[in-house]
């Protein structure tokens, strides 16, 4: 039995969603930990592509139990979508393979108007937030004003804590945001009904992932957004309002560390970043639209345009020493066929220095220079190469290169959006070269 964790390093979007697909294969629990419908992950099994906000990767396996921990925020309208999709494409999805913490947190409707009412306040400085009132719902629940699965199982519950919020809420959005405001009636007739349907998924989760556990499956965990979007290790302010490095597996799944053998990282082939905040290798000319183009870079949520950069080891390597990486996951290595020569960061100037920690403070961060080290490119397709030997020689470097600046051996490359398109070159559950 191993448990494993798979988060981003970078800014989110680096494929998380079909590695998980992939691993998923071998365990038995497929548990996301934090974060909400601000995430987008997408899977693409036999040419069908399916895009997963909340419910986690593993679903479209039979025999897997996907579990949803209480660290994640859960817009119930949503997440009852999402399964209604799901079926209406033939996937089974239901209390036997899908269970929902009765800790977790909902998200309620003034939790997107305050989300989007604030973005409008601030005008051009504007975080660029999802708008799903993902910050809004993590701030309720930190100051202890936020409703929960429990509750909401409970209408006796959830009217009390619903009438008891909603005056200030109501004032906040009113009189401060100048926005539209929310109606009590209206929440509880669009409420009661989700609490109708999601019941039956209700359950304490801790327990679950400790029974499996102790049957020995093995269990992945599957972050979302990545560790530059992290609330403490991010570029803050510009970032997302959770913990999305590998320690919280452990806080929002309801485990403790030991339970945790093995934290895969994800590392697109090179860098991207939906919303605002520092960018420090980002591309403003053709070859970042070349790479945006052949990516199809758009948030798998909102389809804003992603910002597209060289790839960062800096950044990498920072999240290698956050996360206490064992492996890395390459991802879209195939965008870059094409390109004469590839840049790789390797460490920032800034005024005299040279720097090889990422900074924490913004106005530094803005002042970097990446340093950068040339590497040639390879002019092959490489989509259907389904071994590192068949790679051609200045791809395998390329990777070799990452391996080397970042200290973590590469266990997986993605060459392609499909499950097949993947180069396993150690399974990270047997931690053995297979
Ligand atoms: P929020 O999470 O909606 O509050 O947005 C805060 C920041 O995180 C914004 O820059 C978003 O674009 C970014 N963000 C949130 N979720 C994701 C994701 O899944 N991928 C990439 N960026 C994300």
């Amino acid at each position: 039995m191993s448990n494993i964790v798979v988060i981003g390093t970078q800014w989110g979007d680096e494929g998380k969603g079909k590695v998980v697909d992939v691993l998923a294969e071998t365990a038995r629990l497929i548990v996301r930990f934090q974060g909400g419908n601000n995430a987008g992950h997408t899977m693409v099994v036999d040419g069908e592509t399916f895009i997963s906000h909340l419910i986690p990767s593993g679903i479209l396996h039979p025999n897997k139990v996907c579990v949803i921990g209480n660290g994640v925020v859960v817009d119930p309208g949503v997440l009852i979508e999402e399964i209604q999709h799901l079926r209406d494409r033939g996937i089974s999805v239901g209390p036997h393979n899908l269970l929902i913490s009765e800790n977790a947190n909902l998200i309620m409707p003034y939790h997107k108007l305050i989300d989007h009412g604030r973005e409008r306040l601030k005008g051009n400085k504007k975080l660029g937030t999802t708008g799903r009132g993902i910050g809004p719902c993590y701030e309720d629940k930190v100051t202890r004003r936020g409703i929960r699965f429990c509750d909401l199982i409970d209408p006796e519950t959830f009217r009390q804590k619903l009438s008891s919020i909603l005056g200030e809420k109501t004032f906040y959005l009113k009189e401060f945001l100048r926005s539209e405001t929310v109606d009590e009636t209206a929440i509880l007739n669009e409420y009661l009904p989700y609490s109708e349907v999601l019941r039956p998924y209700v359950a304490n989760v801790s327990v679950s992932i400790s029974q499996a556990i102790k049957a020995g499956h093995h269990i992945l965990f599957e972050g979302a957004q990545g560790t530059h979007l992290d609330i403490d290790h991010g570029t803050y302010p510009y970032v997302t309002s959770s913990n999305t490095v590998a320690g919280n597996a452990c806080c929002g799944a309801g485990i403790g560390p030991t339970q945790i053998h093995g934290v895969i990282g994800m590392v697109k082939a090179y860098t991207t970043r939906v919303g605002r905040g520092p960018l420090p290798t980002e591309l403003h000319d053709e070859i970042g639209d070349r790479i945006q183009q052949r990516g199809a870079e758009f948030g798998a949520t909102t389809g804003r345009r992603r910002r597209c950069g060289w790839l960062d080891t800096a950044v990498v390597r920072n999240a290698a020493r956050i996360n206490s990486l064992t492996g890395l996951a390459i991802t879209k290595l195939d965008v870059l066929s094409g390109l004469k020569n590839l840049m790789i960061c390797t460490a920032y100037r800034y005024k005299q220095d040279r720097l090889t920690e990422f900074p924490a403070a913004l106005r530094v961060l803005e002042e970097c220079e990446p340093i950068y080290e040339e590497l040639p490119g390879w002019p092959d397709d490489i989509t259907a190469f389904q071994d590192i030997d068949d790679l051609p020689e200045n791809a395998r470097t390329y990777v070799k290169r990452v391996e080397e600046l970042v200290e973590t051996p590469v266990q997986i490359i993605s060459v392609g959006p499909g499950r097949k398109q993947t180069i396993v070159l150690q399974d990270p559950f047997s931690r053995l070269p297979v």
